[in-house]
């Protein structure tokens, strides 16, 4: 069943899928047990599902940011009048924010930047476009859908609402997350670890459909994705992009696979060899070096996805419980921690990218395409002797980046590209 544009609310954001929503909904059961939408953003799928008169006995939307939100357009929607598109009116409603002011919050995406939140600034004439009574009206009809449907408002971390949802075969999750290493000003990227979500994926029972770009690690843990369409990249960084950068935004589902597929590979992780080091591979045959970088790789993700389970169903909880246990008692919660070597800077520093990784994503990256340079107005790829300067550059950058080890490497390579050219 479809309706008329007009009678699906839509609300600006960045990620927004009101313009995807339709492709997404065609590869989702048309009925079933639960409907949870664990990053739902501004609701703008779970909104579309309603109105389409998806049958869903129960509905959930959950966002770690934006659950204030959705529990403004449930209890104060039928009500809501805008006020004033101006910059005073912003910087007031910027403040009343900060105190969960629903009517605040219903503003955000009207006069916000990009339908964002108050800290991304005010909207331009871009975001101008809709008159107030129409966001009003839209709002309303939201107010009414949330209503109608009763539907469950959480701010859990999407795993956490997954875990006490007790998921199964009858229920349909939608996941669009933030997409890898788009800054956006909303959210951030990183608050989800793309390995531990595929480890999810891939053992869930549920229905699920996945949003991302065309991203390597999903087609590999997924394969080719159902959908895909060129759109312009999500980042705020224009500087860098121009704006004007193109990506692939994909669907991966489960749907339609058996469940007995649905099952996660369990990957052993044992202590490194003692024998491994430079030497070892010199003389290895090539099939067993491509398979001690390929065990490499999967042990690693594995050990991401092991140290995520350690917090989220060990640490955290226990932190928690010793909080609650050692309530003005002593020795205190933070001292009793601060005895077995345990603060905020340990934590930080587990996630610290070590200069090995840096070296490991040099030997990665592909080396950018020669630049041109200009010769009688037109363009020619930089002769032999450029290349060469441009990896004495980058040389010269890891030593004053004191990265010495890295700067040898990269300094045998340069060495023998010289050779190359020049014998
Ligand atoms: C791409 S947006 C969703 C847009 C939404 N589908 C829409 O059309 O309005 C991603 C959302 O994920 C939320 N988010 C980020 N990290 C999260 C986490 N760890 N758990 C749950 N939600 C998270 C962000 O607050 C953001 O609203």
């Amino acid at each position: 069943m479809t309706t008329r544009k007009t009678e699906v609310p839509a609300f600006r954001y960045p990620g927004s899928k009101n313009k995807l929503a339709r492709v997404i909904l065609k590869y989702v059961p048309k009925r079933g047990r639960k409907f949870v939408d664990a990053c739902a953003g501004r609701g703008n799928i779970t909104f579309r599902a309603i109105a389409d008169g998806l049958d869903y006995e129960r509905w959930i939307v959950n966002d770690i940011a934006r659950a204030p939100f959705f529990r403004a357009v449930r209890d104060r929607g039928d009500k809501f009048k805008t006020t004033q598109k101006s910059k005073a009116e912003f910087d007031r409603l910027a403040e009343m924010v900060k105190r969960g002011d629903p009517h605040a919050l219903l503003m955000e995406p009207f006069i916000a930047f990009n339908g964002g939140t108050y800290d991304g600034g005010g909207s331009t004439t871009e975001g101008g476009r809709r008159s107030p009574a129409s966001y009003e009206a839209n709002v309303r009809l939201a107010c009414e859908l949330l209503r109608k449907k009763e539907v469950q408002i959480t701010d859990f971390d999407w795993l956490t609402c997954l875990e006490a949802e007790h998921l199964g075969q009858d229920d349909f999750v939608m996941l669009d997350v933030p997409y890898i290493g788009c800054d956006v000003g909303a959210y951030s990227a990183e608050s989800i670890c793309p390995t531990e979500l595929i480890e999810h994926l891939k053992a869930a029972k549920f229905n699920w459909v996945l949003t991302e770009y065309r991203q390597p690690l999903y087609i590999k843990a997924f394969g080719e994705p159902v959908y895909q369409k060129e759109v312009q990249l999500q980042t705020t960084n224009f500087a860098v992009t121009g704006g004007k950068e193109r990506r692939l935004e994909c669907l991966w589902t489960n749907i339609e696979k058996s469940v007995v597929k649905r099952d996660s590979v369990t990957v052993p992780c044992e202590p490194v060899p003692d024998d491994r080091a430079d030497a070892y591979y010199v003389d290895l045959p090539e099939q067993e070096l491509l398979r001690e970088i390929r065990e490499c790789a999967t042990v690693i993700t594995a050990a991401r996805n092991q140290m995520n389970k350690e917090m989220r169903r060990r640490l955290l909880p226990a932190l928690l419980e010793l909080k609650r246990r050692t309530f003005r008692k002593h020795p205190s919660y933070y001292e009793t921690l601060a005895n077995m070597g345990l603060n905020p800077d340990t934590v930080r520093q587990w996630f610290y990218r070590s200069h090995t990784a840096d070296e490991v994503i040099g030997q990665i990256e592909e080396e950018q395409e020669a630049p041109k340079e200009t010769v009688h107005g037109g363009e020619r790829p930089l002769d032999a002797k450029a290349l060469l300067l441009q990896r004495a550059d980058k040389i010269a950058k890891a030593i004053l980046e004191n990265k010495i080890k890295y700067a040898k490497r990269l300094a045998t390579e340069y060495m023998q590209a010289r050779e190359e050219c020049w014998g």
